[in-house]
């Protein structure tokens, strides 16, 4: 889906999420959503923020899984995802605070805390939608380049281009930290639905690759091709370099033309 803006990306976004979560809200059983960080899905969770401030929504029964985690950061410094979370999400909406998990990597065993995830992952019967955003070079969560198409949740150290785009959240560069905890490409794609977001052109490259070159490790987000369930939405910049650009406009046109019609 190629949308004109980054605010109609947030609200098609936001719109899809609330639906889950809103089929969910009387069953014994938690909506479970897979999030992202990064500043890709920061107005797909103030718009969340809003729409639940106004009563359209409610997190008392959702659940939550973070892809990804740094190593060597604290959970209480404002680096860390964790912090993230809280920041720009669970402060301000009604989620229980027990329910939401990210990937911990502070002074514990990284091997057993990466069998932990995966098993709480599992006990809340797999990801119902997971949200992702992908980083100019096509890696989803720190899935980086030549990752395993099969990975489970592991260690994975950070390309020096990963560390060069997230350096803008630390003081210096040398701060990024060099190795992180991230849920593998095979639990991602053991979701059952994925949302993947891109704005900018800056992403344009990574999303032609995406969903126009082969399926290779070299382009980790190349995998999603197999997926039976994932929506891309992307605002007119990240789309720029896509060869067949004008042909997902017509048949994007004719498919809402069928469902108003039908
Ligand atoms: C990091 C995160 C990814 C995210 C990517 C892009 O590497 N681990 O989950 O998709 O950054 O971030 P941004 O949305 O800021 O471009």
């Amino acid at each position: 889906m190629i949308l004109d803006s980054s605010d109609q990306v947030t609200n098609f976004a936001a719109d899809m999420v609330c639906e889950v979560i809103n089929t969910r809200t009387q069953s014994s059983t938690p909506a479970v959503l897979g999030l992202a960080t990064g500043g890709t899905p920061l107005g797909l969770y103030r718009e969340l923020i809003r729409r639940c401030t106004r009563g359209d929504v409610s997190f008392q029964n959702v659940e939550t899984f973070n892809l990804d985690e740094y190593v060597g950061v604290e959970p209480s410094s404002p680096q860390s995802y964790r912090y993230y979370m809280l920041e720009n999400l669970f402060s301000h909406v009604d989620i229980d605070l027990a329910r939401t998990h990210v990937p911990v990597t502070w002074n514990v065993d990284l091997e057993q805390s990466a069998v932990h995830f995966e098993r709480k992952i599992e006990q809340a019967g797999g990801i119902e939608l997971q949200i992702l955003g992908i980083g100019s070079d096509a890696h989803i969560g720190f899935n980086e380049i030549g990752s395993s198409l099969g990975s489970r949740t592991r260690v994975k150290t950070l390309t020096q281009r990963t560390r060069d785009d997230n350096a803008r959240y630390f003081d210096r560069a040398d701060q990024v930290p060099r190795t992180a905890l991230t849920m593998g490409i095979q639990t991602i794609l053991e979701s059952q639905s994925i949302l993947l977001l891109a704005t900018g052109e800056g992403k344009s490259r990574a999303i032609r690759n995406t969903i126009e070159g082969p399926i290779t490790a070299s382009v980790p987000a190349s995998v999603l091709q197999l997926h039976p369930n994932v929506t891309l939405v992307i605002d007119q910049p990240a789309s720029v370099e896509l060869a067949n650009r004008d042909y997902y406009l017509e048949s994007e046109r004719n498919r809402t033309g069928f469902s108003r019609s039908s």
